[in-house]
């Protein structure tokens, strides 16, 4: 696939900025999940090592980028690079190397990478992002991670869908996609 690849933030965040509490999601979204997968399958996806060891296992049917300072980790199924800007080179490579299914379910949005947190990765791939897919979940949560406000001056609300909560969903959520204004 040519042109340059789309670098898109996926998030679940609270109205106070927290997405994650004692290395997990404070929260229950089963609905979220379900988006989150039918978003990203086909696609490569970015996270920190954190992240990566609070998920517990590759993300099947996706190419795996997982962001450490430490040489020696591994995990099977799983590339491990030295930084995010490495991250975004070696999912840009497999972009270029790949022949998309015209059936497959990333058919809507062909050619993207996906971050996928957490905190400290989301920090540093604000400024390179050119599209946002933010649930946002409603509610003030207790957590130690946070996400980066989004700067209205900086980014437009191109999609809104409100979530009501379903039976395994602990809230209902907007999914919103920002775009760079
Ligand atoms: N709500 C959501 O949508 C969502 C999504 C994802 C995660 N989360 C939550 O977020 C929390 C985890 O986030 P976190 O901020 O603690 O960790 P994180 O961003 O997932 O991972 C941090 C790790 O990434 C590596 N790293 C970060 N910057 C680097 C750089 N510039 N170069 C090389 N390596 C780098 C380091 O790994 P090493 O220590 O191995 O060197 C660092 O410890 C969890 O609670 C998780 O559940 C929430």
């Amino acid at each position: 696939m040519s042109g340059d690849p789309t670098i898109a933030v996926i998030v679940a965040v609270a109205s106070n900025g927290v997405i994650g509490r004692d290395g997990d999601m404070p929260w229950r979204l089963s609905t979220d999940l379900k988006r989150f997968k039918a978003l990203t399958l086909g696609h490569p996806v970015i996270m920190g090592r954190k992240t990566f060891d609070s998920v517990g296992k590759p993300l099947p049917g996706r190419l795996n980028i997982v962001v450490t300072r430490d040489h020696d980790w591994q995990a099977e199924g799983a590339l491990a690079v030295g930084s995010l800007g490495a991250a975004l080179e070696l999912a840009t490579a497999h972009l270029e190397s790949f022949e998309p299914d015209p059936d497959a379910p990333d058919a809507e949005a062909p050619n993207t990478i996906f971050i996928a947190g957490g905190g400290q990765i989301y920090a540093q791939a604000m400024a390179l992002a050119d599209v946002l897919h933010v649930t946002h979940v409603d509610a003030e949560i207790d957590g130690d991670t946070v996400f980066p406000a989004i700067d209205p001056a900086v980014w437009e609300v191109t999609r809104e869908e409100h979530v009501p909560a379903g039976e395994k969903d602990s809230h209902p959520t907007r999914y919103v996609v920002w775009e760079r204004a």
